[in-house]
């Protein structure tokens, strides 16, 4: 039996500490250390050897055997700090860290505009009302000078609904909500929604939003309107615009007018307004006698798409991410 016990200890070092996995170091052990290893078999041999060769053999096979049982279980103990770094690293949690916020929505561009104006509209001294989006015929029309026979009516494109009310397709009803409840001398704007039964194209939506403005007081006269149009219209689009007022007609005022501002080097039509008609102030319960008033009305939609350069109204309400996404 001629074993070189000093190359078998120094090979099966050398390959253990190289162990790549737990499965490597396995076929290790059996091959060092299981039944048929040489050292077992020379475990097994002993007997057959002089007295103190037997001793000698004995001690070193010994020796090389923990020796080896050790490289294994130092390995193996190795392997496994090495996965649990590995996995440590995947799953490694910084407690220091600032949370991560979560994904938030934001506002729609309409909304954003909307606020823009109610903030600057309480900062001149308005209150902000709102009304209902379903109205009925006496808010949106009578009360407005707008009798059953009287041709403007059909200009609104209205959506009737089946009980005889219907969608507003302005919010000039809310003027007279606000007479009745808040009395004069009242500035108010009422934001919000309206419907029209139009044909869509880019400038024109089935919904939209409006905001109108109602000042009642004593002896108001067109000069207070021209000139909070225009304040307002500058405020709202940061510069000095120019304005241009044009005579027009409504039902619910008179004198009326149509205001259009400059924009790249031509005139755009943006805000109906005149002064409250005496019928209009009396159905909000006012003494046409003692009150005056302004009132005007204008697109939301419009000043978002001019402030944002939104070419199509419909973008709106089309739900697109690619768009909602920008603001
Ligand atoms: N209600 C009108 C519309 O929707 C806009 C309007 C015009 C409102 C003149 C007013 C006004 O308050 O005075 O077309």
């Amino acid at each position: 039996m001629s074993i070189d016990f000093e190359q078998l200890r120094a090979d099966a070092l050398e390959a253990v500490s190289a162990a790549g996995d737990s499965e490597a170091l396995q076929a290790l052990r059996v091959r060092y250390l299981g039944r048929k290893s040489p050292l077992k078999s020379a475990l097994r041999g002993l007997s057959d050897l002089p007295a103190e060769e037997r001793a000698r053999v004995g001690r070193l096979t010994n020796e090389i055997k923990n020796d080896i049982e050790q490289a294994v279980a130092g390995r193996s103990e190795a392997l496994e700090r090495e996965h649990e770094s590995e996995l440590g690293g995947r799953e490694w949690s910084d407690l220091t860290l600032p949370a991560r916020r979560g994904r938030r929505g934001h506002r729609h561009p309409i909304t954003l505009v909307e606020q823009d104006l109610d903030n600057l509209f309480r900062g001149m001294g308005y209150r902000v009302v709102e009304g209902p989006w379903v109205e009925d015929e006496w808010h949106n029309f009578d009360a407005l000078n707008i009798p059953k026979w009287h041709p403007s009516r059909d200009s609104f494109d209205t959506l009737w609904l089946s009980d005889g009310n219907l969608m507003r397709p302005h919010t000039s009803p809310v003027q007279i909500r606000a007479m009745k409840r808040f009395g004069a001398p009242l500035r108010a704007v009422f934001p919000g929604r309206v419907f029209r039964n139009e044909t869509l194209d880019a400038t024109h939506e089935a919904a939209f939003n409006q905001i109108e403005g109602l000042v009642v007081d004593r002896e108001i006269t067109p000069g207070h309107l021209f000139h909070s149009v225009k304040a307002i219209l500058s405020a709202i689009l940061e510069e000095d615009v120019e304005t241009r007022f044009r005579p027009s007609y409504f039902p619910f005022t008179e004198p009326s007018f149509e205001c259009d501002i400059m924009r790249n080097g031509d005139w755009m039509e943006l805000c109906g307004m005149g002064m409250v008609h005496p019928t209009v102030l009396e159905a909000g319960g006012l003494d046409a006698q003692e009150w005056t008033g302004f009132a005007f009305g204008l697109g939301i939609d419009r000043l978002a798409m001019m402030r944002y350069g939104i070419d199509d109204i419909r973008w709106f309400h089309r739900g697109d991410l690619r768009f909602l996404e920008q603001f």
